[in-house]
């Protein structure tokens, strides 16, 4: 199996993506590292140990990580989008404990996780980039020593969803965005592109709500005010796998089909957050703000049904 750290900020999404990875044969989860983004670190760190704890897979070591971007304050929860709590106000009943707490904090778990499993792992990042970028500051050797790093975020071909511009996480620490898409490890970007075509149905939402064990009952909790959401703002009857889609790009690649360009993120004005892929009749030579840019794999195609249907299964 491929090994994962997923850095995340649950996040009903991102309670949905640890639980498919949990229930991946493909991945072995050696940690998990918390970011803010869909609410406070405090809270993204509890809900992930509470994630843990209803998979019953409190072994899996937490590492807490950044609480604001590289660049100026924390944005503040979405409770609209994923309630007060960040798991659609449902998630505080759920324990915590026991998790294992690391004893270093989030950019330096990568590092080690790195050096323990060398040329292995696997970074998927959930939230904001901040962790991610951290990391980079602290080790330029990092991406030497990982097998690469896939991320849900960014919009090369469509609109954003935190605005018209942007992708939520891009928009979390657009600066720390463009130092991961820019560094020398091969990346993945599932962004909305992909997202926007995996709709896991209100039917299916109804079955994995069902079954009466702790994973299911924490999504209980969890959906139906995300899935409110969605119904509300895009009319749609269900919810958009966001980051379920990363995890399923992981575990089953071939659902997607990729495109590869140079991508930075703007970090200026009113698209600051916008993933900007080098389009257009531009190689030779590229224009001087991709120069010198590796090419990032964007998943531009999805079988969003049967993305649907490996998360209802697993
Ligand atoms: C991303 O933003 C968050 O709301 C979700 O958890 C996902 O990671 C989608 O834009
Ligand atoms: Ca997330």
């Amino acid at each position: 199996p491929r090994r994962l750290v997923i850095d995340t900020d649950p996040g009903v999404d991102d309670a949905l993506a640890i639980l498919l990875a949990l229930a991946s044969p493909e991945v072995e989860v050696v940690g998990l590292t918390t970011v803010f983004g869909n609410a406070s670190v405090e809270l993204t760190t509890r809900n992930a140990r509470a994630v843990l704890a209803a998979a019953g897979r409190t072994d899996v070591p937490v590492a807490t990580g950044a609480a604001a971007p590289l660049a100026g304050a924390y944005a503040g929860p979405v409770p609209q989008v994923h309630g007060a709590d960040g798991l659609g106000d449902g998630g505080l009943g759920f324990p915590q404990e026991p998790a294992l707490a690391s004893t270093v904090a989030a950019a330096e778990f990568l590092w080690r996780s790195a050096q323990g499993h060398p040329g292995e792992l696997t970074i998927l990042a959930l939230g904001p980039l901040t962790n991610l970028a951290l990391a980079l500051r602290l080790h330029p050797d990092l991406p030497r020593h990982v097998a690469g790093v896939v991320i849900m975020g960014g919009n090369a071909l469509v609109p954003g969803n935190a605005n018209p511009c942007a992708e939520a996480n891009m928009l979390g620490d657009p600066e720390a965005g463009d130092v991961v898409l820019g560094a020398p490890w091969p990346v993945t970007m599932v962004g909305l592109d992909v997202t926007h075509k995996a709709v896991l149905p209100g039917a299916a939402i109804a079955r994995v709500t069902a079954p009466d064990r702790p994973a299911n009952r924490l999504l209980a909790a969890a959906l139906p005010h995300y899935r409110n959401f969605f119904e509300r703002t895009n009319g749609i009857d269900g919810i958009y796998l966001h980051d379920p889609s990363a995890v399923a790009y992981v575990v089953a690649p071939h659902l997607f089909t990729t495109a590869g360009w140079p991508v930075r993120v703007e970090t200026q004005g009113m698209s600051r957050g916008k993933t900007w892929p080098c389009l257009g009749d531009t190689d030779d030579p590229a224009p001087a703000a991709w120069q010198g840019r590796p090419t990032v794999r964007v998943a531009v195609g999805v079988e969003g049904d049967q993305v649907a249907a490996l998360v209802e299964d697993r």
